[in-house]
């Protein structure tokens, strides 16, 4: 069964193992916890809290501590984990970042996993940087994430058409890289890039609808069959359902997502300035939606626990 004790590790292996859907979504904004951890619950699916570095400089997630705090406060643990998503070595705007500074503070306020991300780094140092994490982290308990090829669409700037993007495998996650990468680092999770890119964070782009990705799924199960770890898949906002389905089945066990809640909460925020609580119940409608209706996962904790010892 699945109680508050059991390590997001082995719930992430088992939900691999039984090719089930771990969905994680962000806190762009605080009131934006409840309704996640409110809907998880309600519709009894497992799911992850999660907050990372450009929710909190760019967007309303305050800091690190705030969210935790808050997670702990209001989260029934038999549905959720708290995870420290993105943590970027070079941000998007080509900043260096105190990641080792980050990282042992998400694990001391108690984040049930991290997420570093060397992407924008060569091989030799995307390993050695995830590696160090993977030895502090495991240290505690905790399990890392990390990503290899770049998930695209955060940077400012202008991207190639999503088309050209698929049609030339830009950025995608290389198989052979993949296999050093996991067997390297000991990494637990891995972030994959088959199609999927993120919604922007800048710019008025960020308040544009995003491009209804795809998937290319023999590119994925190449990865999933040299890695044999649980798959990421960042930038879940919008990628289409068929994709998604099949990639599940193909080895994708995490989903990030976003974009899409964001802009549900600041649409509602923009047309009723002080009613935090219509934005939330807009937040929590789309968030039931996505479960039962985009991802078919409700009821998924009564799975997992029966895995469960
Ligand atoms: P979207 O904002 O595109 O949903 O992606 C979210 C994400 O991958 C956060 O890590």
């Amino acid at each position: 069964m699945i109680t508050g004790k059991v390590s997001i590790d082995q719930i992430m292996r088992k939900a691999y193992r039984h090719r089930i859907l771990i969905p994680a979504f962000n806190v762009a904004y605080l009131p934006m916890i409840k309704p996640i951890v409110d809907t998880l619950k309600k519709t009894y699916t497992f799911g992850l809290v999660e907050v990372a570095r450009p929710d909190v400089e760019k967007f309303g997630a305050k800091s690190f501590r705030e969210v935790a705090n808050r997670y702990y406060a209001l989260a029934d643990r038999q549905f959720s984990r708290l995870h420290l998503d993105h943590i970027p070595v070079i941000d998007e705007d080509g900043k260096n970042v105190h990641w080792e500074y980050l990282i042992r503070m998400g694990l001391e306020l108690g984040y049930d996993s991290v997420m570093i991300d060397g992407s924008r780094l060569n091989l030799k140092e995307n390993i050695a940087i995830t590696k160090r994490v993977v030895d502090i982290s495991h240290q505690q308990g905790v399990p890392v994430e990390a990503e290899l090829g770049a998930v695209l669409g955060h940077e400012e700037g202008p991207l190639p058409s999503y088309e050209e993007l698929f049609q030339t495998k830009k950025g995608f996650t290389s198989p052979e890289q993949a296999e050093r990468f996991v067997k390297e680092t000991g990494v637990d999770w891995l972030s994959v890039a088959i199609g999927n890119i993120h919604g922007a964070i800048s710019g008025i782009a960020k308040n544009k609808r995003k491009v209804s990705a795809r998937l290319n799924l023999d590119h994925l199960r190449e990865l999933t069959r040299v890695t044999k770890i649980p798959l990421v898949l960042h930038g879940g906002s919008g990628v289409k359902k068929a994709s998604l389905i099949e990639a599940v089945q193909n080895g994708i066990t995490k989903i990030n997502v976003g974009t899409s809640i964001r802009q549900i909460y600041e649409q509602s925020l923009s047309k009723k300035p002080d009613d935090v609580e219509t934005a939330q119940m807009r937040v929590a409608e789309e968030i039931e939606r996505l479960i039962k209706e985009e991802y078919e996962i409700a009821g998924s904790w009564n799975h997992l626990t029966k895995w469960i010892k």
